[in-house]
């Protein structure tokens, strides 16, 4: 599909942020958007890199009220030889597909997603950062934009994408978080969306967060919704535990986000030596095991958090401190090979990076 560029007017740009260490996360827009849409008589259509500007809704628009809506998350890098990478972009696409598939939404094909982002990527590359630790965030979305009140799925869809220009997730870097095991809410259930990337999931999740945070902790972590017994995933990320060289995470039962980051750290926790099992994590055994020290680390994996140590795990009125409290040597050895692998630093040996190429 063609996509058309507008043009976009001296007095549309924005200023750059001078100190790249400043940027924080998902504050900041570039100048440029990726708009597409589809109606159910013409299919997917007018597809335009345009100017970032708001959107004018109508105030019954489905999306507003029944939250018809999916989204990703994928970073570009700039590389030292002035070259910029997506990593594993196809994983995305065939993930917003699946969300769209979970949502009645309209599935985008393959091509347009990809080739979108790599020409929105390539016109806003000046707006990329190169400071360690930073990148830059796109976010593909799809929202319904039908105006009328009712439940049943849309006849009329954007999909959006917007880049971000950002810098460590969680505020303090590269440094272990604390996280509350949540034992009165539940994020999801078996037959539920906790497996699609779709809004409600995350507007459901606040209420735990607010208390959690009330209680000291940077994040929540989620049960099963049925038993409240079972390890799931992290607000943003997946979750790792390590006894010594052996690495456990929870299996893909459907109330989990299939991240594309916990995939690539399985691979290369085998590449380091260590042993991967993919399988159902006992609440009570986790904290026994950490309360004997059998749990030397734990870290949280996501596009967002890239690999993120976990210093301190809470559960009821217990809070742990999880090996030293301080950055493991796996979680370390994790963070940079996969960094390593983003930034062009490594060889890329698994055919993860695409390199953008609008032409
Ligand atoms: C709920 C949830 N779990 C896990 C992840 C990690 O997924 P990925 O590694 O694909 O970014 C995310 C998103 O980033 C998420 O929102």
């Amino acid at each position: 599909m063609q996509i058309e560029v507008l043009p976009l007017a001296p007095e549309q740009m924005k200023q750059k942020v001078a100190d790249e260490t400043q940027l924080g996360f998902g504050r900041l827009f570039t100048d440029r958007m990726l708009l597409v849409e589809w109606t159910a008589d013409k299919g997917w259509h007018n597809a335009r890199i345009k100017p970032y500007e708001p959107f004018m809704l109508d105030p019954a628009t489905t999306v507003l009220h029944y939250a018809q809506e999916i989204f990703e998350g994928l970073k570009a890098y700039k590389w030292d030889d002035g070259r910029i990478a997506l990593f594993r972009p196809e994983m995305n696409a065939r993930r917003f597909n699946q969300s769209a598939s979970r949502m009645c939404m309209p599935e985008v094909p393959e091509e347009l997603f990809l080739d979108g982002i790599d020409k929105l990527v390539e016109l806003e590359k000046d707006w990329i950062p190169s400071a360690p630790g930073t990148a830059m965030y796109i976010r593909p979305a799809m929202i319904a934009v039908d105006p009328y009140l009712g439940v049943k799925p849309g006849d009329h869809y954007y999909f959006f994408v917007i880049l971000s220009p950002v810098g460590a997730y969680y505020a303090a870097g590269f440094n272990p978080v604390s996280i509350l095991v949540e034992d009165k809410y539940v994020r999801s259930v078996a037959g539920g969306t906790g497996d699609a990337k779709t809004g409600g999931n995350y507007a459901s999740s606040l209420k735990a967060g607010l208390e959690a945070k009330k209680k000291g902790f940077d994040q929540v972590l989620w049960l099963d919704g049925k038993e409240r017994r079972y390890i799931e995933e992290v607000g943003a990320m997946n979750m790792f535990f390590a006894y010594g060289n052996h690495i456990v995470t929870a299996p893909l039962t459907g109330s989990i986000l299939s991240g594309i980051t916990r995939e690539s750290v399985l691979r290369l926790a085998i590449e380091l030596g260590c042993t991967v099992e993919e399988r159902l994590i006992d609440v009570d055994e986790l904290f026994a095991d950490l309360r004997n020290g059998k749990v030397t680390e734990a870290f949280g994996s996501g596009t967002a958090a890239v690999v993120t140590p976990v210093g301190t795990l809470g559960y009821k009125d217990e809070a742990l401190q999880v090996g030293d409290g301080g950055v493991g040597a796996i979680t370390q050895k994790l963070y940079d090979a996969l960094t390593g692998i983003q930034t062009g630093k490594l060889d890329d040996r698994y055919g993860w990076i695409r390199i953008v190429d609008a032409a």
